[in-house]
């Protein structure tokens, strides 16, 4: 539907007038003045009718020509459509009707008939009457024509005038109701559609977004399979060469090609992680549970960062409370949880700094983040878990960045002269295999007051 047209145009009566507000005008039209009224829209439509049979149409409508005359007449009044000003239309009973335009904003609407009426200066039965039938008598006539209103001639033209005022009226504030509300149902019709193009431009973002990510994780994924073989090479050279196979190095060669092996090992480390990243977001890193003592992986993992914690000038304690007792869990990816937390502890702790281990049992309650599930959290039963814990006095992280950190390539300084080095891939690997095992890890920290990251990790569900 065109909206714009028809908001600023009045192209049908009935679309704007009042019904019932019309209805009720004619009526006391006709009771002021005991004249019928009708009225009718453009097309010729019957929109009002207030009238009651003249004792002369009675009359004249008990002879057959009689009753085809007055017909005729009537389809011939209804038929006027002046498009000027009023206009008269005789009767062969000598009585009147006066057809009236309705025009709004320039527009002919349709009109309004007044009559029958006798003009008041009328007084004889006229012979287009008599003429009809012979057995009409002229006394019977005279009289059915006397119990007709008379109306005088500045009367008529007055009292159509101030009906068609009162009928502007009524259109008026028709038109201005039909406005709020067409205007309404546009403004909500624009919404609609507003909402409806933006919803598509999100599912259209959203698709391209995450054709971008598979793309993605397709790449890093070949690239770093690809990267990975001649990388074993040259470590493998590199380890042979220093091992003097090809011959005794000098002090500078040694050096030299210790620099390559470690470099190579940093590059297969990120490879590594990387490719750990996809798999864990294809979800296909299966887990390996097997029985393990969580204090064990404490203290396996203070004696591996041990070495580079004494090079750097930190101190290590261990703190293990219980958590003896084996718990179903893959070791070496909690292994690897445990050591991407001591790194980042041990990297972002100053020289004389200290950083602490521990682990603890706990109890976990399913869903317990989730602030939708409350009822469940309720109702459900604790879980045995068990609680890692890695401290440092370090140099702390803005509680603005507590979420974010866990974010792939996310870190906090993340300028180009950054001091720590780092791809920001190790939390993001700790949050999934964290995880895919059913636990939670967060972190407690302020900046300059060190850090404490927590995992928590209750025992598979038996169910599940
Ligand atoms: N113990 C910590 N103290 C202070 N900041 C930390 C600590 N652990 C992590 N962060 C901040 O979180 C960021 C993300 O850590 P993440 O382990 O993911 O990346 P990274 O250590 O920079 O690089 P990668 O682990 O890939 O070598 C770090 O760059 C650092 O800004
Ligand atoms: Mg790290």
């Amino acid at each position: 539907m065109d909206t714009e047209l028809s908001l600023a145009d009045v192209a049908r009566l009935e679309d704007v007038v009042d019904r019932a507000a019309l209805a009720e005008v004619c009526r006391s039209f006709f009771e002021l003045f005991s004249l019928p009224v009708r009225v009718f829209s453009r097309d010729g439509t019957l929109l009002s009718d207030v009238h009651e049979e003249q004792a002369i149409c009675r009359y004249v409508n008990g002879f057959a020509p009689g009753r085809a005359a007055c017909s005729a007449l009537v389809g011939e009044v209804r038929a006027l459509d002046p498009e000027g000003g009023p206009v008269e239309h005789p009767c062969f009973t000598g009585a009147c009707y006066r057809v009236v335009p309705i025009h709004y904003q320039g527009r002919r609407l349709g009109r309004f008939v007044v009559g029958p009426y006798m003009p008041a200066e009328r007084r004889e039965v006229p012979r287009s009457l008599l003429v009809l039938d012979d057995r009409i008598d002229p006394r019977a006539a005279r009289d059915a024509l006397g119990e007709m209103p008379r109306v005088r001639q500045e009367t008529i033209e007055r009292i159509t005038e101030h009906l068609r005022r009162v009928l502007d009226l009524i259109l008026f504030s028709g038109h201005r109701a039909y406005l709020t509300s067409q205007m309404h149902v546009a403004s909500v019709r624009e919404s609609y559609r507003e909402l409806t193009e933006k919803t598509q431009r999100l599912q259209e973002a959203y698709d391209r977004l995450k054709e971008l990510d598979r793309l993605k994780s397709n790449f890093l994924a070949t690239v770093s399979h690809e990267l990975r073989t001649p990388l074993t090479s040259i470590i493998g050279y590199s380890d042979m060469l220093a091992s003097g196979i090809a011959g005794e190095l000098n002090g500078e060669q040694q050096e030299f090609v210790e620099t390559i092996r470690s470099k190579g090992d940093h590059l297969l480390a990120l490879i590594t992680s990387l490719l750990d990243l996809n798999k864990l977001e294809q979800g296909n890193l299966p887990l390996r549970r097997e029985p393990v003592a969580p204090s064990a992986l404490i203290d396996d993992l203070a004696k591996t960062v041990l070495p580079q914690a004494q090079k750097k000038g930190v101190k290590v304690e261990v703190d293990v409370q219980g958590a003896r007792d084996p718990m179903p869990l893959d070791p070496v990816r909690i292994k690897q949880v445990l050591f991407n937390l001591a790194e980042n502890a041990i990297k972002f702790t100053p020289k004389g700094g200290s950083v602490r281990f521990g682990v603890r049992a706990t109890e976990m309650v399913d869903g317990a983040d989730d602030e939708g599930a409350l009822g469940l959290v309720l109702m459900a039963a604790p879980r045995r878990a068990v609680e890692f814990w890695i401290s440092d006095s370090g140099i702390g992280i803005p509680s603005s960045e507590h979420q974010k950190i866990f974010d792939a390539f996310y870190q906090v300084d993340g300028s180009s002269t950054r001091e720590h080095g780092g791809t920001g891939l190790g939390l993001s690997i700790v949050k999934r295999l964290v995880d895919a095992h059913g636990g939670r890890v967060w972190v407690e920290s302020k900046p300059g007051e060190g850090a404490t990251f927590r995992v928590a990790i209750p025992e598979p569900d038996e169910l599940a």
